[in-house]
């Protein structure tokens, strides 16, 4: 699908709002002790588009009816990124993936220990700046994410084999390790503007979807588009989830047409050669293009949510993430 021209550009309308980078560190993550500052630092470097920021303060903006966010908002926006990386940092320990963002991973340069000790940091000081915005319902909608995103990777790890084949699983663990966080903080962010809750409930609706879609198209990704590592200069596929033995979108609708696409799932893709087959299966079924329509459907389910927001460019910049999340090459 691509989005009419009209649709504003989401990161221009808020790159305003969003603070420069080194301003931001300083003030967030000066820490006691350097090697902290130093990961946290490095993260934020690469941390690109901001797309959490910029999806909490398009949210506030179109809750408000197109003029910008407050400043508890914008700090909303700040204390989003910070969770984020907190979990990539431990993401990267749990998964042993070497590179993040085009760069080694933290835990590569200074071992797990620190990783996920600088991760807790993170979470530790978004969890102060979260206090400092004195609004008990926000803390808990945040902290309510942070639970379902440890949720979904312990669903994640710990499927039994039944769980393994079923779509709604593979659903939920995806609504809650990657769209949880957008959902909430959408919601959050309304919150704080004060608004109907008709308003936040159609913001937690769309950052739901939106986050599924996102999770999705990942996942698709994986098996379409050239990696992250190695393969970038070969233009292989990743398929970083077979090789961890996850089956996602694509292998389950695989397996619906190839039932030994199911029993390798169950094994976790376990035997010599289960990589290989189950990755020539998927492309010889309709898994690719299912899992498009998937990721199709919850996009549209997030643009339907926009229904109720009054119309404004940051409205249409939240559209405009819905055609932006299913054209996304990497
Ligand atoms: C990336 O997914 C990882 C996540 C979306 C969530 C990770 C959550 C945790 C590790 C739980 C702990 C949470 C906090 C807040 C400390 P992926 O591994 O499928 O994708 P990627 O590695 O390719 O980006
Ligand atoms: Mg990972
Ligand atoms: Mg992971």
């Amino acid at each position: 699908a691509v989005p009419p021209p009209s649709l504003p550009d989401p990161f221009a309308l808020v790159s305003d709002q969003l603070r420069p980078l080194d301003e931001l560190l300083s003030d967030l993550v000066g820490s006691e002790h350097p090697v902290l500052t130093r990961v946290a630092q490095q993260f934020f470097d690469l941390s690109g588009k901001r797309f959490r920021s910029t999806l909490v303060l398009l949210a506030a903006m179109a809750a408000n009816g197109g003029r910008p966010g407050n400043a508890q908002q914008q700090q909303l926006a700040e204390i989003t990124e910070m969770i984020h990386a907190a979990s990539l940092l431990h993401d990267d320990v749990i998964d042993m993936t070497d590179t993040r963002r085009g760069a080694k991973s933290a835990h590569r340069i200074y071992g797990n220990k620190v990783a996920v000790l600088a991760g807790d940091f993170l979470l530790a000081r978004a969890s102060v700046l979260l206090s400092r915005l004195n609004d008990t319902r926000v803390v808990e909608l945040q902290a309510t994410a942070i639970e379902e995103m440890v949720q979904g990777e312990v669903m994640q790890l710990k499927a039994s084999p039944q769980e393994l084949l079923q779509m709604d699983h593979y659903v939920n663990k995806t609504y809650r390790k990657t769209a949880a966080l957008m959902s909430l903080a959408c919601q959050a962010s309304a919150k704080l503007g004060g608004c109907e809750p008709k308003v936040e409930a159609a913001l937690q609706a769309y950052g739901r979807h939106l986050g599924i879609a996102y999770q999705v198209v990942d996942d698709l990704l994986d098996f379409t588009g050239p990696s992250d590592t190695l393969g970038t200069t070969l233009g292989l596929p990743a398929l970083s989830h077979l090789k961890q033995g996850l089956a996602t979108a694509p292998t389950l609708f695989a397996a619906d047409e190839f039932p030994e696409v199911g029993a390798m799932v169950q094994r976790r893709f376990g035997e010599e050669g289960d990589v290989a087959a189950v990755s020539r299966l998927v492309a010889a079924s309709d898994g690719l293009p299912r899992t498009r329509e998937l990721a199709t459907n919850h996009a549209a389910q997030a643009a339907a949510a926009l229904g109720v927001l009054p119309p404004s460019a940051a409205r249409d910049a939240l559209l405009r993430l819905c055609f932006d999340v299913l054209n996304r090459k990497a």
